[in-house]
């Protein structure tokens, strides 16, 4: 079995969240082409319907049509935001939320109440937004209620540095300083994608950004009227290791957003060893750069990841731990814990799975470590019903001799609807 071809892969989800949010906010209509049609985004959609923005979808075509009315054209939803697994949509949608006259409550999927969310209520209530979460120890989960604050008192920019590296945390903030008067300050510890910031110069927002700290004044969004998304990097990742591990494959990724805060399974792989060349397209004020990624099948060998990269593929840990048991020697991926609090606890979800498959990986806290080897078996596998674990699973399953049967497989479409249809269709 070998992956030969080329493919085009869906649009990027962190930024087809960004464009609804900010066309919804804007003012004019945004078309929004190659846009992700999957339950995370379908979420967001959601979300800004229920407050009263007209977007049409035609999913066949792959676009999207926002209808914005400005910075204060929501209106209070009638119900409650549900917004499934997605967490990118409740930490968003709680930033600019906050600083909106009306009350909210949003609510999601099992998962998704169990995911911490005082990473954003803490900076958001020195704002001055009233928002609750359900608390439990020193954690706040999901409900969040979000309420009109007194006397309609605007929220107050702050200066605040970030105790942990996620982008879900400065585009909340960032949104929520759109609302707040004077500035709003914002340091990163590591530097985290930087799709809000690069989509809010693209809406001629007044921020600037120098190295880790952004800066935001409350500004008025004037749609761009089209916004086109690259390929989801992130899902472009499974395909690149099936190419990478399975023996005389050779692919073409088209269309395939490269930004450098998201590149970095790309770095990570080819220190590994791996055949990839990367050919990047002129920019043409889009906003975010792509390209194409060429790979051929390569023997990998285990390297040691850590420290400034982890953010950069923080979502492509799981398909690197499945890359690394066919590498040669050991790979230690360090500083990873936030991986413990994705949609499952991806460290352990691999673990269990990969173990089950005969892979040699010690897990700890934050940290796992990887003997590579040169077979895996067939097993049957349990997804935890996490999109990203089970990817990475049908990837292992391809390369391991004998049946891998997946359970709770559905999960793939939060992220990724037809991933195991274009899988087949570069399969020969
Ligand atoms: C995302 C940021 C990351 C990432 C998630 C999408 C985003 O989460 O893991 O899949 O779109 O901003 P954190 O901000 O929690 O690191």
């Amino acid at each position: 079995m070998k992956v030969k071809g080329e493919v085009y892969l869906p649009g990027d989800k962190s930024i087809s969240h960004r464009a609804v949010i900010l066309s919804s906010i804007s003012t004019g209509t945004t078309e929004i082409e190659d846009f992700l049609f999957c339950e995370d985004c379908l979420s967001t959609i959601n979300a800004f319907q229920e407050m009263g923005i007209k977007i049409e979808l035609s999913e066949k075509k792959k676009k999207v049509v926002v209808y914005g009315k400005g910075l204060k054209g929501l209106s209070k939803p009638n119900k409650p935001l549900y917004l499934g697994n997605s967490g990118t949509s409740m930490r968003l949608l709680s930033g600019l939320l906050s600083g909106q006259s009306f009350s909210a409550r949003l609510e999601g999927d099992a998962s998704l109440s169990k995911r911490p969310m005082a990473r954003i209520t803490v900076p958001l209530r020195l704002m001055g937004a009233q928002i609750k979460g359900r608390k439990k120890e020193e954690e706040e989960y999901p409900p969040l209620v979000i309420s009109r604050r007194k006397g309609n008192k605007p929220l107050q920019g702050i200066e605040y540095r970030i105790p942990v590296a996620s982008a879900q945390v400065k585009s909340a903030l960032l949104l929520a300083g759109l609302y707040a008067r004077g500035k709003t300050e914002i340091t990163e510890i590591a530097k985290t994608r930087d799709h809000t910031e690069r989509m809010l110069k693209l809406f001629k927002a007044n921020l600037s950004v120098k190295g880790l700290k952004c800066l935001i004044y409350p500004s008025i969004l004037s749609s761009p009227k089209r916004i086109k998304i690259p390929g989801d990097i992130s899902s472009a990742a499974f395909f690149l290791v099936a190419a990478l591990l399975l023996p005389n494959s050779s692919l073409v990724i088209k269309n395939v957003g490269l930004n450098p805060t998201r590149t970095g399974i790309i770095d990570a792989l080819k220190k590994m060893g791996a055949e990839i060349r990367v050919k990047k397209r002129e920019e043409k004020g889009e906003g975010e750069p792509m390209g194409e990624i060429k790979v051929e099948t390569s023997r990998l060998k285990g390297i040691e990841i850590k420290g400034k990269i982890i953010p950069r593929l923080i979502d492509e840990i799981p398909i690197l731990m499945v890359a690394a048991c066919f590498a040669k020697g050991e790979t230690r991926i360090k500083d990873i814990g936030e991986l413990r609090i994705k949609e499952v606890d991806r460290i352990h979800s691999l673990c269990y799975n990969l173990k089950k498959m005969g892979a040699e990986i010690e897990e700890k806290e934050e940290e796992v470590i990887i003997t590579g080897t040169k077979r895996l078996k067939g097993a049957a596998l349990d997804s935890f019903k996490d999109h990203r674990t089970a990817m990475a699973l049908t990837i292992a399953g391809l390369k391991a001799e004998g049946k891998t049967v997946i359970k709770d497989k559905e999960c793939i479409k939060v992220s990724f609807p037809d991933f195991e249809e274009r899988l087949k269709r570069i399969i020969e």
